[in-house]
């Protein structure tokens, strides 16, 4: 187990993972231990522990645990719906005049969970360059921050959107 899911050029090393990493739903202070349904729900590590791990968060790294297979998520709430997912592969490289490095916006990995109306064109326009997008309102849970801190990877990840280093300012040294 250890070592399958390994992180790829991201800095953090794999954890092994075991079902004492997730708080019991007895102990984590939203659930009510004397609840007479709880005992018929599944503890999040018993769910969660097989799954490719990450040290954050959920603990689970969902999008490589899409990639291998390991989950298959509904498309609908609805079950009869066909609504078929449109994956797009195309990355859009954003923050490109920072100082932090390039974030690096993979449309593959979100049309495989999201049909393309949960951003266009009310959180971002499908055009680069027309939403002013800023790291202080994702901050304030707008923009990427909608998601990513509540249903996605936390935003303490700052290398997994700023991901792209920024070649070297050559140019400087020549003048
Ligand atoms: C969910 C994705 C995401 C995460 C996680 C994230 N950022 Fe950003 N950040 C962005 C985007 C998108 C912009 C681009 C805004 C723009 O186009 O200027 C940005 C811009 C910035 C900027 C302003 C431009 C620059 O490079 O100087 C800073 C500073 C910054 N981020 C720091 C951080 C730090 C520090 C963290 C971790 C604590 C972090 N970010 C985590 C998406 C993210
Ligand atoms: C999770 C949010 C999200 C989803 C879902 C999403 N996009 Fe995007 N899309 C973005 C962001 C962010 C940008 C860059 C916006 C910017 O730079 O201002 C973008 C940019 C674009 C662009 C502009 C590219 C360019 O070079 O000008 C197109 C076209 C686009 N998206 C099409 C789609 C389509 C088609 C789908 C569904 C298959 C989709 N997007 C799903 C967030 C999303
Ligand atoms: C509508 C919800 C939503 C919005 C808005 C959104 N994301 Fe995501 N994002 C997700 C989900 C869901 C995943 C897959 C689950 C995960 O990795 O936590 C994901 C995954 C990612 C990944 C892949 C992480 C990996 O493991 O390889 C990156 C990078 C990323 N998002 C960056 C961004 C940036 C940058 C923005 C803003 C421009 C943004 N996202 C806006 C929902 C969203």
């Amino acid at each position: 187990m250890l070592g399958q899911w390994t992180l790829d050029s991201k800095a953090q090393a794999p954890l092994g993972q075991s079902q004492d990493n997730w708080i019991p739903l007895t102990k984590d202070q939203v659930h009510d231990p004397r609840g007479p349904g709880l005992s018929e729900l599944q503890d999040p590590g018993a769910g969660l522990f097989e799954l490719p791990p990450h040290q954050s968060g959920n603990r689970v790294l969902w999008a490589k645990a899409l990639d291998r297979g390991a989950i298959s998520p509904r498309r609908s709430l609805t079950p009869n719906e066909s609504s078929k997912v449109q994956v797009l592969d195309m990355d859009v490289l954003l923050d490109l005049r920072g100082s932090m490095a390039v974030v690096r916006f993979p449309h593959k990995i979100h049309t495989q969970w999201l049909a393309c109306d949960n951003c266009h064109d009310a959180l971002f326009k499908s055009k680069v360059g027309e939403t002013k997008i800023s790291m202080y309102n994702i901050l304030q849970g707008e923009q990427c921050g909608l998601c990513h801190g509540s249903v996605a990877f936390p935003l303490t990840e700052c290398s997994f959107c700023h991901s792209v280093e920024r070649p070297a300012p050559k140019w400087r040294m020549s003048q």
